[in-house]
C-alpha cells in the first residue's frame, strides 16, 4: 500500500528518493510523486500515474536533484488514480508539501469547518491536512510544529496517518508524525531519512528510530528531535536493521516470487537453526510465552490473507500436539464483530508484515479487554510485534513479491515449533525439519514439470479449483489464492466433500481441478471426489505424496511427517501459479489492485 520516503542533508536527494520508491514498489501503488528542494530555495514538484519508472523519467527530464525532499507511492483510497490526487499534496500558496499514508475519517467535516474559502484541486483527505497546516501557520501565525500538531489534534479518533511535511520556508527540515501507520526515522552521518518501510532506505542507513503513535519528529540534516503526544521531548529506541541490501534484490531471478519460492529450503534451515540448539533442544521461546499459553483454555489465531491460511494449518499443531482447542479467525471479521470468547483466551497474531490494519485493530481491542497475545511476524520491529505482549520472529527474510510464498511456509514451521514447545509431536521435529528443507529443494528443482502443468492444464482457462480434505483443504485455500491473485484465473479452494453440495455444478469439460492428496485418513474419500469431477469432464491434476500415489497422478511429493506435508504440498501450487502467470504475460510480482502490506481497514 502507500509508501513514504523522505531525505534531508544528502548530496543528491532525487536518486535517493527514487531508489527508495522503487524499493517500495512491491507494496502496491498506482501513482507516485516527489517534492525536492535545496538550501537556496530552488525546488521541483513532480507527480505521475502508474509506475515509478515513469516518474523517474519525468524527474530526470526536469533535471533538478535537490538536497532534501519527500516522495510517495499512492494506492488510491480517497479519489481516483489521477495526477491531481497523487502525493505530495500541497497548500494553495505552494508553501507546504505533504505526503500521507492512512485515512482521515473526518476530512469532509474539517474541510467544511475550517477551509470553506479554499480552492481544492484534488479529492484527497491529504489535501485537507496540508491546507489546514498552512492555515494555522500562515494565517494564525503558529510555528510549523504547532500548526502540524494542531492539524493532527483535529483528526477523528479512527484516523490513521503517517505524515511527512516540508515547509518551503524552512529548507532542509522534515516534519514527521504517525498514528497506526508505520513511520521510521533513519539516521546517518551523511543525512537523515524518513520511511514507512526500513528496507526502502537500507542503502542510506541501517540505523532507525521507531516513532510511536502520537509522536512528532523534526528531522534536520544533522539532528532528530522527537516529541510525544503531550509535546514532551522523548528518546525513542534506536535499532539496527539486520538485512543485507542484497536480500531485497532479485539477483539473477526474473521475478522476486521465483527467488522467494526457491529460498524456502534455506528459510526452513534458518528457522531450525534459530529455534533449536545443537543438541536439538528448543531455544528462543521464553517460558513467559509458553506458561501463558498453557494457562489458556483456547487459542485464537487472528490473521489475514495467506497468513490466515497458515493459521488454518497451525491450528492442527496446537490442537494435536499442545492439546489446546484453537480457533482461526479472519482479522477483518473479528475486529468489528467479535465472537463469544472462552474464559481464558490467548491470542496469536500471524502476520508477514506486522502492519495489517485489521489485525492491529483486533490486537488493540483484545488488549483493552486484558487478554494476552503473541505476534508471529516476519518483520520484527513492526506495529504488531511492538504492541503485543510477546513476539517471535518468523524468519523468512524480506518478502517482496505481493504473492506471499516463503512467509507462508515459515509461518507454518514456526507454529509447529511453538506447538512442540507446548506438547509432544511424537517425532523428532528438528530432524524432520532438516528433511523438510531437503525435500523443498527437491520440489523446487522440478520447475519444468510445473511449467508444463501450468501451460497445459490452465491454458486459456478462466476458472479452476483446488480441492483437498483436512490439512489438504487448508492448503487448497492457499493454493487457490496463489493462482487467482497473480494469474487472474478465478480459482476456488475447496473442502472436497462440499463440492457435491453445489459447486460441482460449475465443472465443465476441461475445467482444471487440482487435488492435493497427502493425508492418509482422507485419501480414499478424496480419490472418490477426484473421480466424481473427472466423470463430469474435469481435467484432474493430482498432487500426492509418495505412499498414496496411483497411476496417472501428475506429481508425487516426497514424504515427510504427515502433519508437515502442507509445507511441501503448497510448493507445486506456488510454482504452477507462477508459470501460469508468466504464460499470460502478466507481472508476477505486482498483480493489479493488490498491496503487499494492507495498512487500511
Ligand atoms: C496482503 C498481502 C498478502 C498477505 C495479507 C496479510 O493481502 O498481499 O500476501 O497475506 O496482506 O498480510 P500480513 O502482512 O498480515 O501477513
Amino acid at each position: 500500500m502507500c509508501g513514504i520516503v523522505g531525505v534531508t542533508g544528502v548530496e543528491q536527494a532525487l536518486p535517493c528518493l527514487l531508489h527508495g520508491l522503487q524499493k517500495l514498489e512491491y507494496r502496491g501503488y498506482d501513482s507516485a510523486g516527489v517534492y525536492l528542494m535545496d538550501n537556496a530555495g530552488n525546488d521541483a514538484y513532480i507527480r505521475e500515474k502508474g509506475r515509478v519508472a515513469k516518474l523517474a523519467e519525468k524527474a530526470k527530464a526536469n533535471g533538478f536533484i535537490g538536497t532534501s525532499g519527500i516522495a510517495h507511492t499512492r494506492w488510491a483510497t480517497h479519489g481516483n488514480v489521477t495526477i491531481e490526487n497523487a502525493h505530495p499534496q500541497k497548500s494553495s500558496d505552494d508553501r507546504f508539501y505533504l505526503v500521507h499514508n492512512g485515512v482521515i475519517e473526518n476530512y469532509q467535516e474539517l474541510k467544511a469547518e475550517y477551509l470553506s474559502g479554499v480552492h481544492f484541486v484534488s479529492e484527497t483527505d491529504t489535501e485537507v491536512a496540508v491546507q489546514l497546516v498552512d492555515k494555522f501557520a500562515t494565517e494564525d501565525g503558529l510555528s510549523n510544529v504547532e500548526a502540524f500538531r494542531k492539524m493532527i489534534s483535529l483528526l477523528g479518533d479512527n484516523s490513521a496517518y503517517g505524515f511527512l511535511l516540508i515547509d518551503t520556508k524552512e529548507p532542509g527540515t522534515l516534519f514527521a508524525a504517525k498514528k497506526k501507520s508505520p513511520l521510521l526515522v533513519g539516521v546517518s552521518d551523511h543525512g537523515n531519512v524518513v520511511t514507512s518501510d526500513a528496507a526502502a532506505m537500507v542503502d542510506v542507513t541501517k540505523e532507525f528510530i521507531e516513532l510511536h503513535d502520537g509522536d512528532i519528529a523534526i528531522i534536520k540534516p544533522d539532528s532528530v528531535a522527537v516529541y510525544d503526544a503531550q509535546a514532551e521531548p522523548v528518546d525513542r529506541q534506536h535499532f539496527t536493521l539486520e538485512i543485507d541490501p542484497e536480500d531485497t534484490d532479485k539477483g539473477a531471478y526474473p521475478y522476486y516470487m521465483l527467488k522467494e519460492i526457491d529460498e524456502q529450503a534455506v528459510v526452513a534451515r534458518n528457522i531450525a537453526a534459530h529455534y533449536f540448539d545443537e543438541e536439538g533442544q528448543l531455544q528462543g521461546i521464553g517460558c513467559a510465552i509458553t506458561d501463558k499459553m498453557k494457562e489458556a483454555d483456547r487459542l485464537y489465531i487472528v490473521a489475514a490473507g495467506t497468513s490466515y491460511h497458515a493459521g488454518l494449518v497451525g491450528k492442527r499443531y496446537f490442537e494435536q500436539w499442545a492439546k489446546i482447542p484453537t480457533e482461526v479467525h479472519i482479522a477483518s471479521e473479528f475486529a468489528y464483530d467479535q465472537p463469544m470468547l472462552s474464559a481464558k483466551p490467548f491470542f496469536i497474531f500471524l502476520s508477514q508484515s506486522g502492519e495489517t490494519a485489521d489485525s492491529r485493530e483486533v490486537l488493540y481491542n483484545v488488549k483493552k479487554q486484558g487478554f494476552p497475545g503473541l505476534t508471529l511476524a516476519n518483520v520484527m520491529n513492526s506495529t504488531l510485534t511492538r504492541e503485543a505482549d510477546f513476539a517471535l520472529p518468523v524468519l523468512a527474510g524480506p518478502e517482496i513479491a505481493v504473492a506471499s510464498t516463503k512467509a507462508y511456509t515459515a509461518q507454518v514451521l514456526v507454529q509447529a515449533i511453538l506447538a512442540s514447545a507446548l506438547g509432544n509431536p511424537g517425532f523428532d521435529l528438528k530432524a524432520e525439519l532438516a528433511k523438510v528443507a531437503v525435500e523443498i529443494s527437491a520440489i523446487t528443482d522440478e520447475k519444468e514439470t510445473f511449467k508444463k502443468i501450468a501451460e497445459t492444464a490452465l491454458k486459456d482457462q478462466k476458472s479452476a479449483f483446488y480441492i483437498g480434505r483436512g490439512l489438504d483443504a487448508a492448503v487448497s485455500l492457499e493454493a487457490a489464492l496463489k493462482l487467482k491473485e497473480i494469474s487472474y484465473v478465478q480459482t476456488e479452494g475447496f473442502a472436497a466433500g462440499e463440492l457435491k453440495h453445489g459447486t460441482i455444478s460449475l465443472i465443465e469439460d476441461g475445467t482444471p481441478v487440482f487435488a492435493l492428496l497427502t493425508q492418509k485418513k482422507t485419501a480414499g474419500l478424496l480419490r472418490g471426489e477426484v473421480a466424481q469431477v473427472a466423470a463430469r469432464g474435469a481435467n484432474t491434476v493430482v498432487i500426492t505424496s509418495k505412499s498414496l500415489t496411483k497411476d496417472g497422478d501428475a506429481f508425487v511429493l516426497p514424504e515427510v511427517a504427515e502433519l508437515l506435508m502442507p509445507i511441501l504440498a503448497v510448493i507445486p501450487a506456488q510454482l504452477i501459479a507462477y508459470y501460469a502467470t508468466l504464460d499470460r504475460n502478466l507481472d508476477v510480482d505486482r498483480p493489479r489492485n493488490l498491496a503487499k502490506s494492507v495498512t487500511v481497514q
